[in-house]
């Protein structure tokens, strides 16, 4: 029977390894498969809470980088200087908020969940817009050449999330690492190298109109 196993193995390890959440061991594979991050990049997580991911990407670009976190929870986690973290809601951020820790960054990453209903459409939607936002705050963050990572539900927006993240990046691919539970419709999509040139093809009053 598939079940759901709260403390799985990847559970269990994070645990041992001093991580707050299992999470870190789908991040880990992501960067040992695509060597996501280096030294010294300027690195923001969006729906940063508990921390692992944090952690790891702390570890990942050393002390001569930056890694800020966003999340609407508070942070209880300790974490070291070269770490900040903003409570705040994604959809008031603004770069502007960001702009005394640094205006623009190497790699966006999005771990955003919504608090699940267990309607899979209406999670799935809040998901997407989740995503989406996500995808808009790189837009305006990431140096061109930088990396997006962004977790979605696979639902009725997903083709259109991808063909948006095309039109950003020129590598766009989805990963699913081992660490995610077997029965999760969650799905990473991957964007590297973000192009020069875009627009979001559906822009909002304060989104870029023309290319940056
Ligand atoms: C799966 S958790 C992230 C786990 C994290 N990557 C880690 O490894 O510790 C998803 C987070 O998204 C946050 N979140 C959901 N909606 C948000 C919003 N509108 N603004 C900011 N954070 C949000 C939640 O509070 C939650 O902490």
């Amino acid at each position: 029977m598939n079940r759901w196993q709260p403390q799985d193995r990847y559970f269990k390890r994070a645990k041992k390894e001093g991580f707050p959440a299992r999470s870190v061991y789908k991040l880990e594979e992501i960067d040992r498969r695509v060597r996501l991050f280096r030294p010294g990049q300027r690195v923001l997580d969006l729906g940063c809470h508990p921390g692992s991911w944090l952690q790891y990407c702390a570890r990942a670009v050393g002390h001569r980088g930056l890694v800020v976190g966003v999340d609407l929870r508070p942070m209880a986690l300790e974490l070291p200087s070269h770490v900040q973290v903003l409570q705040a809601d994604v959809f008031g951020l603004q770069p502007a908020d960001l702009q005394h820790l640094s205006s623009t960054f190497d790699v966006v990453l999005s771990d955003l969940a919504p608090a699940t209903t267990g309607i899979r459409a209406a999670d799935s939607a809040r998901s997407s817009l989740l995503f989406e936002r996500a995808l808009e705050l790189a837009g305006k963050l990431l140096v061109p050449g930088g990396s997006f990572l962004g977790k979605i539900f696979q639902g009725t927006d997903f083709d259109s999330m991808v063909k948006e993240m095309k039109r950003m990046f020129r590598r766009v691919r989805g990963m699913k690492p081992r660490a995610t539970r077997k029965e999760s419709k969650e799905i990473y999509l991957l964007g590297m190298e973000k192009r020069a040139g875009w627009a979001l093809s559906a822009p909002s009053g304060d989104l870029p109109t023309a290319p940056a």
